[in-house]
């Protein structure tokens, strides 16, 4: 199959109230400039394409717009010499499905030089099994090690654990030697977040009430936040000497107040980690890290599959913070 006039995708549609989903055919000119010109297997949902999916916080300025920030498959043509047809190649981020077409269809074209490939003995659908999530959660394990931080020097907090970045975080920390504490709102799902590697699960209320004092006790080396807030604030008050936050997430609140005296007492760290951009040598090492540290038990642990039709429902779920792990979706009709 080649690209022709239209191709399938879900797409948003201008609407008086806002951005209405359809899924259908869209004209092959909504696809942007680039070098490379992917036929896409798979997309995900993370947080961000379940905002963009309902219409909260984004301006759209073209319509028919289609939404997803990963995608996966198989080249159709390149004139950039690091890809030829038929390879596998993965895209996380760099505007996909933000401000030009996305993964949620069936073809995508981008520029050369964001693009990953695939790794050795992976498939497009487990590098969409990962997505940005996991691609920040390594990112943040990278800035763990610039940091200093090393397995046996104290305890990781994974918040937002049960998440598709909560999941993928504690999944590669413990993998990597780290002891992983998780907080969850999803106390039920204490099994889970053990057969992933966390050593400890934790209620995420005992932190997001935030901060009762300046300084608290010192509890954790290094937290990978995915809920800001309060919940950041508490952590703030309570990482050990030289300890390291990769601030990743908001689904708690996208602001927050806090002392600064655990910066210049404690010589805390705050990294914010930026999964969906960044230099690309970074990110094919982050790729390459993940395919050497994520185990296919773990990853199929936290992987269930569903199609376009599902993105709606599944949108809701996400933002309820109802959905566990990651999911993978199968853009072909
Ligand atoms: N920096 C980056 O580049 C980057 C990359 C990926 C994601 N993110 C951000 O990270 C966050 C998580 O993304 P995701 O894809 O993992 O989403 P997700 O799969 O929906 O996971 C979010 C988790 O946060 C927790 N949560 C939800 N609502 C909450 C609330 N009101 N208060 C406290 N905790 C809440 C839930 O975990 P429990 O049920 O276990 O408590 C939920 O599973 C989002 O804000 C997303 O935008 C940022």
């Amino acid at each position: 199959m080649s690209l022709a006039e239209t191709f399938h995708a879900l797409y948003l549609e201008k609407g008086e109230a806002g951005p209405k989903v359809r899924i259908g055919e869209v004209p092959a000119s909504v696809l942007p400039d680039g070098e490379v010109l992917i036929r896409v297997a798979y997309s995900t949902i993370n947080y961000k394409d379940a905002m963009m999916v309902k219409g909260i916080g984004y301006r759209i300025k073209d319509f028919p717009f289609v939404p997803g920030i990963d995608l996966a498959g198989t080249v159709e043509q390149s004139s950039c010499p690091d890809f030829k047809p038929g390879d596998q190649v993965v895209l996380n981020g760099y505007g996909a499905g933000e401000k030009f077409a996305g993964g949620y269809g069936a073809y995508a074209r981008a520029k050369g030089e964001w693009l990953v490939a695939v790794p050795e003995g992976w498939t497009a659908r487990d590098t969409m099994a990962v997505g940005t999530a996991g691609v920040t959660a390594m990112l943040a394990a990278m800035e763990f090690e610039r940091g200093g931080l090393t397995p046996g020097g104290g305890d990781i907090l994974v918040t937002g654990a049960s998440g598709g970045l909560g999941s993928m975080s504690i999944a590669m920390l413990s993998a990597l030697g780290y002891r992983v504490v998780a907080a969850t709102g999803r106390m039920g799902e204490k099994a889970y977040l053990e057969q992933l590697g966390a050593a400890e699960i934790i209620p995420r209320s005992e932190l997001e009430g935030g901060p009762d004092k300046p300084l608290m006790a010192r509890r954790w080396a290094g937290c990978v936040d995915a809920v800001g807030g309060k919940t950041l604030a508490t952590v703030i008050a309570s990482l050990d000497q030289r300890g390291v936050i990769a601030a990743c997430g908001l689904t708690g609140g996208n602001t927050f107040t806090a002392s600064l005296i655990p910066f210049f007492l404690r010589g805390v760290r705050l990294v914010g980690i930026e999964g969906g951009h960044g230099p690309i040598d970074e990110r094919r090492e982050a790729w390459a890290r993940i395919a050497r540290t994520l185990s296919r038990d773990r990853l199929d642990a936290m992987t269930t599959d569903a199609v376009l039709d599902d993105l709606p429902s599944l949108a809701d779920e996400m933002l309820a913070g109802r959905v566990r792990g990651r999911v993978v979706i199968d853009v072909n009709p």
